[in-house]
């Protein structure tokens, strides 16, 4: 039995825009996240209180989140990875303030260290003060799961090392977590074990999934997730995306694939697929590079041809 309806999380303009070479201008970040909330999109990732040392794309993340007015029924989310980046959120207004806090460990130990420059046990107390203050202020927490299918520096990494890692986030709390394919190297079988793992500490309803489609199975991987029961997965529109800190790995799976994909199985999403294509489309050309979304390239390409 496959979910009603599933809730599309869009990480673009924050694991898409990180990731990106040249800056964007806040402006120009502040109209893509009214675009995609204007689509329908109602849970954003809209960017990380991280060292603007580590991820300079981000240090604008204040004045950004001061620019944007967030419609009744959005829920913003923002990375944060240490108490300093937790007192940087909670100094914003209420109404600007993101309602959602993600912590990001790995199940990798390598990658760990070259993403947060510690190591997991070590990430696990940091994260630790950040929950509970995070918690008091009323907000909900998710844990990002790195390197769950694969690690660029260690390969393969077993089922194990995730389930790991998310019993350490149940300890201190985490609300829900999410299991990520940082390097895009998944396969349904394999993403099938990783969740089992990881349902040993969580009910599916609080699992979530989040592929990179550097193999171009981000799709497939996510099928598996429904069929398994997950109701709720990361996307970015235009396919964009990327970690700065794990070489190798190209976008997040198209939220206009994803919609169209469940759109398809008759699966409600709340968003409008023409809008969504419509927002990729200028963010694409924004950054002046064409859309790696199929469906959203493929929307377009029908609406040029003549009726
Ligand atoms: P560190 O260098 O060990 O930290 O980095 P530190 O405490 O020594 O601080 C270094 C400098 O950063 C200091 O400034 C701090 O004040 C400042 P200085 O004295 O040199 O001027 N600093 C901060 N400034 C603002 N906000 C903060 C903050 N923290 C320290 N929060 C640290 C440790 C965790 C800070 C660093 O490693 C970091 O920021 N890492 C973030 C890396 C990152 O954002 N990666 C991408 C996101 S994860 C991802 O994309 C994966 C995901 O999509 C899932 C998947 O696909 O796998 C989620
Ligand atoms: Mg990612």
């Amino acid at each position: 039995m496959l979910p009603q309806r599933v809730t599309i999380v869009e990480v673009g303009p924050r694991d898409g825009l990180q990731n990106e070479a040249r800056p964007v201008a806040t402006a120009d970040k502040a109209a893509f996240v009214r675009r995609l909330e204007a689509a329908g999109v109602r849970e954003l990732e809209v960017t990380s209180f991280v060292s603007p040392r580590w991820v300079p794309q981000l240090a604008d993340a204040t004045e950004l989140l001061g620019q944007l007015r967030r419609p009744a029924g959005v829920r913003h989310h923002a990375l944060v990875p240490n108490v300093p980046g937790l007192e940087r959120l909670l100094a914003l207004p209420d109404e600007a303030r993101p309602q959602e806090v993600v912590v990001f460990g790995a199940a990798s130990e390598m990658f760990s260290r070259r993403n947060l420059n510690c190591g997991i046990d070590e990430s696990i107390e940091r994260f630790a003060p950040v929950v509970a203050r995070a918690h008091a202020a009323g907000l909900v927490v998710r844990g990002a799961v790195s390197c769950a299918l694969g690690c660029p520096f260690e390969g393969p990494i077993a089922p194990a090392a995730v389930g790991r890692v998310v019993g350490l986030m149940r300890g201190i709390g985490v609300d829900h977590v999410g299991l990520a394919d940082t390097i895009g190297v998944g396969t349904p079988g394999r993403v099938r074990e990783v969740v089992e793992a990881a349902a040993a500490h969580y009910p599916l309803t609080d699992l979530s999934g989040h592929f990179h489609d550097t193999y171009g199975q981000a799709l497939a991987n996510i099928l598996a997730c429904l069929d398994l029961g997950l109701a709720r997965f990361d996307a970015s529109v235009a396919g964009l995306g990327g970690c700065p800190y794990a070489p190798g790995a190209t976008g997040n799976v198209a939220t206009e694939d994803v919609v169209y994909l469940l759109h398809g199985l008759g699966i409600d999403t709340g968003i409008d697929l023409d809008a969504l294509a419509d927002a990729g489309a200028w963010i694409s050309e924004r950054l002046g590079r064409p859309s790696a979304s199929r469906a959203g390239t493929a929307l377009h390409a029908r609406r040029r041809l003549p009726t």
